[in-house]
């Protein structure tokens, strides 16, 4: 178990330029698309987080060699040795279940764990399930895990009742080598679904509808290898923003694409920051002394992420006045304002809404982090509460941030990393 812990004697203005890593969640599923075929894939900026080195082990597992140096992974999957993903594997990430689809398309047999719940609420697969099984593939569960098996999936029509992420993700690559054409309505618009469709047309899948709501795929017999950059993370460069203006910062944040960032520019300028184009991939972000309290609704893609909420909720409880996010997406994303509480904040939980009445001054304190978007909020924390914050079990941070700590360091922030085995134990001395 590691924590880190952010000391703050006075509060942070932070200045300079971060660069934003490959995104993760574009990663995921890229990587996955690996299993589609035998030909090499070149993955370039990837993001050094755990999350892909679980997913490069589960791939391992199935057949895959890869090497990963720098930011560049090569990977190839001459053959599904196994059709097996593993529970721990699963249960670490539950992204693990973007290889459902690809190992039914290619091997004609997938057995995955079930994911179960998360510490963010009931995350069923249903969707997926239902989407293969009309694609013809058979479905059981059997000991915790999902069974599915096809000769070959046949295309079909299949619109999702919700929009799902990693459901559209899963069902489009298995379509690119079903038999015939299959027509995917009500299919989720995030940047990282288009950049998944951008790599399997590249691979040679032939997709219409690319980035758009209803998407057509003809299917192909095999698919071949290619080179891929992933793009930019816009979840850590929303957190870099609301770091800026928490902070009444200045920052410059390189290597993103701001044209997935519209949501999180529109409220940041709300509450008061100043968001300029500092390049073609660059934005400067400059906090405002006063920041405006503002209702925020989580949506699918376009509209503003979940991803973002618990972020969002810290520069909440800086705004003047009350301020109130809903959650739409997950129905218990609100374990962070527990935390937040024990640090000073005024925050109120009534069904999917929370309640932040500010501005609150924040006083360190030892938190514990529930989950990867949770632990980013408490870090922002971190830095406008005076004294000492540590933050316990940042493995939630490691599956999806790189070198947060090093890159805050770079910005001026005495933040560090403490290794201990045991936290209770060091909680009860600093508690
Ligand atoms: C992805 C992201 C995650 C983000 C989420 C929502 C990845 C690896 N993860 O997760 O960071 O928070 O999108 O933007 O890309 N649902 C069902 N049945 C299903 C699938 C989903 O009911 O079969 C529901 C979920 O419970 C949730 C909603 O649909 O309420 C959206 O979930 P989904 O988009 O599938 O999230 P993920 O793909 O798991």
């Amino acid at each position: 178990m590691e924590s880190l812990r952010i000391y703050t004697e006075t509060p942070y203005r932070l200045r300079g330029q971060v660069t934003i890593s490959g995104a993760k969640n574009a990663v995921l599923p890229a990587l996955a698309a690996s299993l589609l075929t035998a030909e090499p894939l070149q993955i370039t900026n990837v993001p050094l987080v755990k999350d892909v080195e679980t997913m490069l082990t589960l791939l391992q597992e199935l057949g895959a060699q890869y090497e990963l140096k720098k930011k560049t992974v090569n990977i190839q999957v001459k053959k599904i040795t196994s059709p097996q993903a593993p529970y721990k594997l699963v249960r670490a990430m539950r992204a693990s279940i973007l290889v459902l689809g690809p190992l039914v398309a290619r091997k004609g047999k997938a057995i995955v764990a079930l994911p179960g719940g998360c510490a963010i609420g009931t995350r069923p697969v249903d969707l997926h399930l239902n989407g293969l099984q009309k694609l013809g593939a058979h479905i059981t569960i059997e000991h915790g895990y999902i069974v599915a098996e096809a000769r070959r999936l046949q295309g079909a029509e299949i619109e999702f009742e919700k929009k799902t992420v990693t459901g559209t993700e899963n069902l489009v690559m298995a379509a690119c080598l079903a038999k015939g054409e299959t027509i995917l309505k009500n299919c989720a618009l995030e940047p990282e679904v288009t950049s998944l469709c951008e790599l399997l047309v590249r691979m040679g899948a032939k997709i219409d509808g690319v980035g758009e709501e209803t998407i057509r795929i003809k299917g192909v017999d095999e698919l071949n290898g290619t080179r891929f950059r992933i793009i930019p993370d816009r979840i850590e460069a929303g957190t870099f923003m609301v770091a800026s203006a928490l902070t009444t910062g200045d920052l410059i944040l390189n290597g993103v694409e701001p044209k997935h960032l519209e949501a999180i520019i529109d409220k940041l300028t709300i509450s008061g920051a100043k968001i300029e184009k500092a390049g073609h991939h660059s934005l400067r972000v400059i906090g405002s002394e006063e920041i405006k309290a503002q209702d925020i609704v989580t949506a699918p893609y376009p509209g503003f992420p979940t991803d973002m909420q618990a972020q969002f909720m810290v520069l909440m409880t800086q705004a003047r006045g009350t301020s109130i996010i809903t959650e739409t997406i997950f129905d218990r994303r609100f374990a962070h304002a527990n935390e937040l509480i024990r640090l000073g904040a005024n925050i109120e939980i009534q069904g999917d809404k929370a309640i932040i009445k500010g501005p609150t001054p924040l006083s360190g304190a030892e938190v514990v982090a529930t989950d990867l978007r949770a632990s980013a909020c408490l870090v922002l924390a971190g830095l406008i509460a005076t004294g000492q914050t540590t933050i316990n079990d940042i493995e939630h941070l490691d599956r999806g941030y790189e070198k947060i700590e090093e890159k805050l360091k770079a910005l001026g922030v005495k933040i560090e990393r403490i290794k201990n085995n045991n936290h209770n134990n060091n909680g009860a001395k600093h508690g």
